[in-house]
């Protein structure tokens, strides 16, 4: 069984999510953490999870809402999580200098905001970091209790081995089945033993789907990649990552 740690599921991405559900049992990812990072997702997220046994939650604000959302909102996202068994984690959230860095003291300041609210419900976080490495360690080495994951890691073999030395899975998706990415290394650097697999559907399809909308279906190509990178059984892969993410986000 695969665990689908990290993809945003909404309406506006699929007609039928009855579907969707369905699909991903026929490939075997029998669970599947979406992701509400916005306050319109947030609310769907929530609503989703309710309705589908398979489906559980983090929900946190994208530093890409940093400038919108107040301070009321981060206390309707602490009742919205303290109020709801199915949420799992807060993310994504994290600093994102993609588009400038104009933003940067407040991504930084609402970043440790919702590490502060990780910290304080003791739950793990899914971080997003893009162009951001070193202020985004900075900020998880201030928080030693929280541990979490790297979402999309696409970074070096050091900056993997330092998120893995504090706490924190890596997790890998598509982008490791592209051709010219080098995501290799850092795998068999780090080890199955520190990887969680994720889509970030319906971004990012892995190939031979690429190009495509992603869905959580496609998490065993991601699976037979790792399984080809590190010479371990496909079934060997999945047992470990799916250990890995229900431990992280204490799916028992
Ligand atoms: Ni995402």
């Amino acid at each position: 069984m695969y665990i689908d740690t990290h993809c945003h599921l909404s309406k506006e991405d699929y007609d039928d999510i009855d579907l969707v559900i369905k699909e991903n049992k026929e490939k075997n990812v029998n669970r599947i953490i979406i992701s509400g990072c916005t306050k319109e997702t947030i609310v769907e997220s929530i609503a989703l999870a309710d309705k589908y046994q398979e489906v559980y939650l983090t929900i946190g604000y994208h530093p890409s809402e940093a400038k919108i959302i107040t301070s009321k909102d981060l206390e309707l996202l602490e009742d919205q999580i303290r109020n709801n068994s199915k949420v799992k984690g807060i993310g994504e959230i994290g600093l994102d200098y993609h588009y400038g860095k104009e933003d940067i003291e407040l991504q930084k300041d609402f970043f440790r905001k919702q590490m502060k609210l990780a910290e304080k419900l003791n739950l793990p976080v899914v971080i997003h970091s893009r162009d951001a490495t070193k202020d985004t360690i900075s900020i998880l080495k201030e928080f030693p209790q929280v541990i979490g994951d790297i979402h999309c890691f696409s970074g070096s073999i050091e900056t993997a081995k330092i998120y893995v030395s504090i706490g924190y899975k890596i997790g890998i998706g598509g982008v490791v089945t592209f051709k010219n990415s080098n995501l290799y290394k850092v795998i068999e650097a780090i080890g199955i033993e520190n990887i969680v697999l994720e889509t970030d559907a319906p971004y990012l399809a892995p190939v031979p789907v690429r190009g495509k909308k992603n869905s959580s279906k496609y998490i065993p190509y991601i699976a037979d990649k790792l399984s080809e990178i590190l010479n371990i059984p496909v079934e060997k892969i999945a047992e470990i990552t799916t250990n890995n993410a229900v431990t992280l986000f204490d799916l028992k």
